[in-house]
This record gives C-alpha cells, sequence and structure tokens, in this order.
C-alpha cells in the first residue's frame, strides 16, 4: 500500500515570514498522507527546526558531497540540515542549468548516499506533446535520470508536463492516467514488480485545491507535486485535505 504523498515546491519565494505558512499547515500534517514542504534552501533548517509533523525537502543538490563549487549545496548538507528529501531533475533545472538526465542520476546516487529520498521529476514539452512523443521522452528520462538501486522507500517520480507548470493548463485526467500508467510499467520493468509498485507517483503542474481530487482520482496517482498553490496554507490544507 502506498502512502499518499502531497508535496510542496516553493521554488524561489519564500523568506523567514514564510514559516508562519508553515507552521499552520503543520497540524494538517498528522493525517493519512505524508506531508513533504521543499523550501528555498535558506529556509530548510529553520523550517526542520520548527518540528512539525511533515518532511522538509531540498530543491537540488550537488553530485558531489563536498568541494570546490560556488554557490552549490550538497546532499549532505541537506541532509544535516534536516532535509529528508530532494527535488532533482525539475525541469526548471533542467532548463535554466543545462541539467541533463545523466546529472540527475548522479544527482539521484549522491541523495541516496546521503539518506535522502529522491522525487525525481519528468515530463514532457509542449512540442512533444504535440508530435506524440511524451512517452518516448518520459522513457528516456526514466531510463537515464534514475540509477539502479530504486526502492519505494528512496524514489518518488513526479510527472510534471512542462506546459502545465504555472500556466494553469492541466492535462485531461486521461492523458494523466496515461502516463502514470506508463511510468508504473517502466518501473516495474526496470526494477522489478515489487520495487515498481512500491514508488509512489506525482503529478505535478497547476494543482490547484479546485481540480486536486479529480486529479487523486486517477489510477496510479499517489499525489502531488505543488507549486504555486503549496506556498499558502489556505490553498495547500484542502489539497493535502483531498487526499486524507
Ligand atoms: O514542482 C511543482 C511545479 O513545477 C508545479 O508548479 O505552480 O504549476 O503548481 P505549479
Amino acid at each position: 500500500m502506498r502512502r499518499k504523498l502531497a508535496a510542496g515546491n516553493w521554488k524561489m519565494n519564500g523568506l523567514s515570514a514564510a514559516l508562519d505558512e508553515l507552521a499552520a499547515m503543520g497540524p494538517a500534517a498528522d493525517g493519512k498522507a505524508e506531508v513533504l514542504i521543499c523550501p528555498p534552501a535558506t529556509l530548510v533548517a529553520p523550517a526542520a527546526a520548527l518540528g512539525l509533523p511533515l518532511a522538509i525537502g531540498g530543491q537540488d543538490c550537488h553530485a558531489k558531497d563536498a568541494g570546490a563549487h560556488t554557490g552549490d549545496i550538497s546532499a549532505a548538507m541537506l541532509k544535516d540540515a534536516g532535509a529528508t528529501y530532494v527535488i532533482l531533475g525539475h525541469s526548471e533545472r533542467r532548463a535554466d542549468h543545462d541539467e541533463h538526465d545523466e546529472h540527475v542520476r548522479e544527482k539521484c546516487r549522491a541523495a541516496w548516499d546521503a539518506g535522502l529520498a529522491a522525487v525525481v521529476c519528468v515530463g514532457e514539452t509542449l512540442s512533444e506533446r504535440e508530435a506524440q512523443n511524451t512517452l518516448d521522452i518520459i522513457a528516456g528520462q526514466l531510463a537515464g535520470s534514475l540509477p539502479d538501486g530504486a526502492t519505494g522507500h528512496n524514489l518518488v517520480v513526479a510527472y510534471e508536463p512542462v506546459w502545465a507548470i504555472g500556466t494553469g493548463k492541466v492535462p485531461d485526467v486521461d492523458q494523466i492516467g496515461e502516463v502514470h500508467d506508463f511510468i508504473r510499467a517502466r518501473l516495474e520493468k526496470r526494477f522489478g514488480e515489487g520495487v515498481g509498485r512500491s514508488v509512489r507517483l506525482l503529478y505535478g503542474g497547476s494543482v490547484k485545491p479546485g481540480n486536486a481530487a479529480e486529479i487523486f482520482a486517477v489510477s496510479n496517482v499517489d499525489g502531488a507535486l505543488v507549486g504555486g498553490a503549496s506556498l499558502r496554507a489556505d490553498d495547500f490544507l484542502p489539497i493535502i485535505e483531498a487526499l486524507n
């Protein structure tokens, strides 16, 4: 039985006052679904120090443990600051920082070595969908971005169609179901049925209180990776509630 997961990706949003929003999400995080918030790196330690019944994650990590990499942060540092998860391969990292599947794979290994669970993101662009290449793109990203050694504990896969992120456009439930079923089948083939069935699959891209329940009813959707609507407790609480 996979535990549902409501994950929030705050991206480059959040000064210390945002910890009040996090604190307001705390009580709702004690339900059936697991709740994860990935604040900017500056807030990982203070967020974890609040001691709320929710998990804290980073939004990226370097593939190396330490060294001369100005501005970067290692998986061990995130772990040390109280994180238990890290998002990897988000399309904004892939686009803004020229990250490719092999980088994501190395980062994923580093995250696992440090004892973090990885939320690995995959998703097609609009032109790839229009060219009917969605499943090929997803297959390539999964094959390239995931190292050997996945388990239901160390890996979560997030399907985030690039064209749905921050746009208010959401694929229809059949499109979401098709991709999630496909990802599940790929994971079972690569890692074996037991592991493949235990990895949680999140949908991400314009999830809001108003569409969450419909999305969560789709087969193989185990929760969501939410951007904008995870910043405020008023928006995120009903999304968590829709999973409980
Ligand atoms: O990682 C979450 C994300 O990319 C979706 O963002 O703002 O469309 O919910 P948003």
